[in-house]
């Protein structure tokens, strides 16, 4: 398989870790290169149930490498707890794992102010995971964050912590919030920084050499692009670039070594957090969410769930230069009659084909829709292509031809076999 860019081409959850695990078994390496533990992507290995949050869902297949980039920021703690929780649950994760020296750090401060910052923002918050993602970033274009190279040099590490301590001290009392205490975050900081030494790297470097080896890679987005700090829904996104080119400056591969960008999107739509989503659908949420569906991987919030919306995937088509489509999830529409589509926005009474820039424009769009009709057949089972009921073929088709892209990937169910690749 060549150098593939997969990212989330809606609001996120769209089944990204189910499709890296498939498509790891043709791959060498799979590298995150942006966002933090907000992520949650989900496997099912061996009937089991794996929530990646920093590592690559590359991990659960032997034999190969995963790499977070230097784009990633990194909780130590969460970390840690993650390679101990896989390596409980029988996961080997050793020299099959690589982390960036110059992901940064997201520290206690990051999380405490991510909380108190949405508490004032109160009706306008952006429902963020609370993970402390939006003020690590923040540290990180200010000039002002620590390092994973940082932590692997404990005196360093403990100076430039006290300064930036006392700095946020006087911030988090400011909104009426407990002081942090150096001693505490350094001492379990250093722990955990012992812990990862083994890992840390310059993953450019051994990115490029695995290159000139001819290793191919596979770029795990995180979030999706309606969550791009450039590109989504601002400032109803989270602080990285969730798009294609993320995947670049997050890991230091040149633009000219990616082949493929693959796209994955729901057969519907879901977002969790606030901010506009035009077709979000009562109806279709009750649904899904009786059958136990659409309940965050991270935070366990529901998410809103909706129609599909071509104007999103259209637009996401353009900004990521999706190539190939994935869609999963078909069988969250086994039993919907008729299904809709959104073709175009309408807002003050003009018809939209892209989607406006700026929120409070969004949040009046209406959405225009066409019908389809249902299958109301179960497609779980289903492992060809030319299986899948007509009016299911005709779905994925004319979703595939809106977003402009090639169907590669139809998902029917969260397991590796239940994948139909075309
Ligand atoms: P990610 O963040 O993009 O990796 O997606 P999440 O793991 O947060 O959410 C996707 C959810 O859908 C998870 O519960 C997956 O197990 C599940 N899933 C993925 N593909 C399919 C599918 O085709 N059918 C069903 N029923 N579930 C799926
Ligand atoms: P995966 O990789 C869905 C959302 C949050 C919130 C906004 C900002 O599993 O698809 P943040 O904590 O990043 O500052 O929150 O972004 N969000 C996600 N929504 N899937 C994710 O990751 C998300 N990561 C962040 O709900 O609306
Ligand atoms: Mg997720």
């Amino acid at each position: 398989m060549a150098n593939t860019i997969l990212i989330g081409a809606q609001w996120g959850d769209e089944g990204k870790g189910k499709i890296i695990d498939v498509l790891t078994a043709n791959s060498d390496i799979v590298v995150r290169s942006q966002g933090g533990n907000n992520a949650g992507h989900t496997v099912i290995h061996r009937g089991t149930k794996y929530v990646l949050h920093l590592i690559p869902s590359g991990i659960l297949r032997r034999g190969k490498t995963c790499v977070i980039g230097n784009g990633v920021v990194i909780d130590p703690i969460a970390l840690v707890v993650e390679i101990e929780g896989l390596q409980k649950m029988g996961i080997a994760v050793g020299k099959n794992l690589l982390i960036s020296d110059c992901a940064h750090l997201v520290l206690p401060y990051h999380r405490m102010l991510d909380e108190h910052r949405e508490i004032l923002k109160g009706h306008a918050k952006i429902g963020t995971t609370k993970r402390g993602i939006g003020p690590a970033y923040g540290d990180k274009a200010a000039r002002t964050g620590l390092r994973m190279c940082d932590l692997m040099q404990p005196e360093l590490f403990s100076k430039k912590l006290q300064a930036k301590i006392r700095e946020n001290n006087s911030i988090l009392e400011a909104f009426g919030a407990k002081p942090i205490s150096f001693r505490k975050v350094n001492d379990s900081y250093l722990e955990a920084g012992e812990k990862l030494r083994p890992y840390v790297a310059n993953t450019v470097v051994w990115l490029h050499r695995a290159l000139q080896r001819g290793k191919r890679i596979l770029f795990e987005g995180a979030q999706g692009t309606f969550l791009d700090i450039d590109h989504g829904t601002y400032p109803y996104v989270t602080s990285s670039n969730t798009t294609a080119g993320g995947a670049c400056t997050g890991s230091g591969v040149p633009p000219h070594r990616m082949d493929v960008v693959l796209g994955v999107v729901k057969a519907y739509t879901t977002r969790v957090g606030e901010g506009a989503l035009p077709t979000e659908d009562a109806g279709l949420s009750a649904m899904l969410h009786g059958m136990g569906r659409e309940f965050g991987a991270t935070t366990g919030r529901a998410r809103r769930c909706g129609w599909f919306d071509a104007v999103a995937a259209r637009y996401a088509g353009m900004i990521n230069g999706i190539d190939e489509l994935a869609i999963t999830n078909l069988d969250g529409l086994d039993s919907v009659k008729t299904i809709r589509v959104c073709v175009a926005y309408k807002l003050d009474g003009k018809r939209l084909d892209v989607p406006p820039s700026d929120a409070a424009r969004l949040e009046r769009c209406e959405p225009v829709y066409e019908e389809m009709r249902g299958w109301n057949r179960p497609t779980h089972h289903t492992k060809e292509f030319t299986q899948l009921p007509a009016a299911a073929k005709d779905y994925v088709r004319v979703l595939s031809a809106m977003t402009g892209a090639k169907l590669t990937v139809v998902s029917v169910g969260p397991a590796r076999g239940q994948t139909i690749i075309l």
